[in-house]
């Protein structure tokens, strides 16, 4: 570990080697609301999440000093996890520099810069400099690398042996418009549409990864899908949410869904009856797929 706490200090913007945005499907090109639906994401999810960590911390066990979040964003999980295990330390991995200075400025407000170190690199391709971590993280994140296999064989190089890989998938949109009427009748078409747009770029988007992470050599010790809901009276930061994931949608779903279900998009955003930002109706609805995958004690394999 001596080497990664050479690079404890902060070095955000370093691309780790010069091809380190070769392969990226996001950098650079950031949608503007991503970055703060990832943060309401997390802070109206927060005692899943605090669940979902605990659970991490029952079989990772107390002795966990090194956290890599791979695919990190914003840092929601960086940041639950620091939390979850205040003696470690966390190597925020993550293609977008955009999404690395937010989270550096996020550690620095909380007074947690000191444990946390950022690497912006492609993370399909390897983790350089990465190895003997104790846990790696990898929330909403897998989908968007280009090769399961190459990826996973990076992780596994990055983990002690034993370590454990906690990987979180989002099943799509959630969805917000209340009843199994005409609005949810809307969504399914929308969250369709967005699947086939999103096959063409992120063919393992949706993956079932128990199998791809056997392949890679782990151990699948847990899997499970989990509803992931909140109800009236939602918490503040709902509506905002939903309006903030329906611009984003609707501003990739021209001519993929027709010309009325475009309207009821805008409808949800124009500032009037129906947007949701005003409404007391809305639900938050998704699925949340986790595994658990540990890299066997006696893989001594570099
Ligand atoms: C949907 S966000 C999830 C962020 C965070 N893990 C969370 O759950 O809030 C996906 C993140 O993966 C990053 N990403 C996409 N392709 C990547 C790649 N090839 N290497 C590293 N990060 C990548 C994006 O920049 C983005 O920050």
């Amino acid at each position: 570990m001596a080497h990664a706490h050479q690079h404890h200090h902060e070095v955000p913007h370093a691309p780790a080697h010069p091809h380190a945005h070769a392969h990226t499907h996001d950098s650079g090109a950031t949608p503007n609301g991503l970055p703060e639906i990832l943060d309401l994401d997390a802070a109206l999810f927060a005692p899943q999440l605090t669940a979902l960590t605990g659970r991490i911390a029952c079989l990772a066990g107390d002795d966990v000093r090194h956290i890599v979040d791979l695919g990190s964003g914003t840092g929601t999980g960086t940041f639950a996890l620091l939390e979850q295990f205040p003696t470690a330390r966390v190597t925020a991995v993550d293609s977008s520099p955009e999404m690395l200075e937010r989270l550096v400025s996020a550690a620095r407000e909380r007074g947690l810069d000191d444990r946390v170190r950022t690497l912006e690199t492609d993370a399909g391709a390897g983790l350089p400099g990465v190895v003997d971590a104790d846990l790696v993280w990898a929330s909403a994140s897998l989908h968007h690398l280009d090769d399961p296999a190459t990826a996973l064989a990076g992780i596994r190089a990055a983990l002690r042996p034993g370590g454990l890989l906690a990987v979180a998938e989002v099943d799509g949109m959630p969805y917000f418009l209340p009843g199994d009427g005409e609005s949810g009748e809307l969504e399914a078409r929308c969250r369709a549409a967005l699947d086939g747009l999103h096959a063409e770029r992120m063919p393992h988007r949706g993956a079932d990864w128990g199998p791809l992470l056997t392949a890679a050599g782990f151990s699948v010790e847990q899997e499970r899908a989990e509803p992931w809901e909140l109800r009236a009276p939602l918490p503040e930061g709902a509506g905002r949410y939903a309006f903030l994931v329906f611009e984003r949608v609707r501003g990739s779903l021209d001519g993929r869904v027709d010309t009325d279900d475009l309207a009821a998009l805008d409808r949800l955003v124009d500032g009037g009856p129906e947007d949701v930002r005003h409404r007391d109706d809305l639900v938050v609805r998704s699925t949340r797929r986790i595994w658990m995958a540990r890299r066997a004690q006696g893989d001594m394999r570099a």
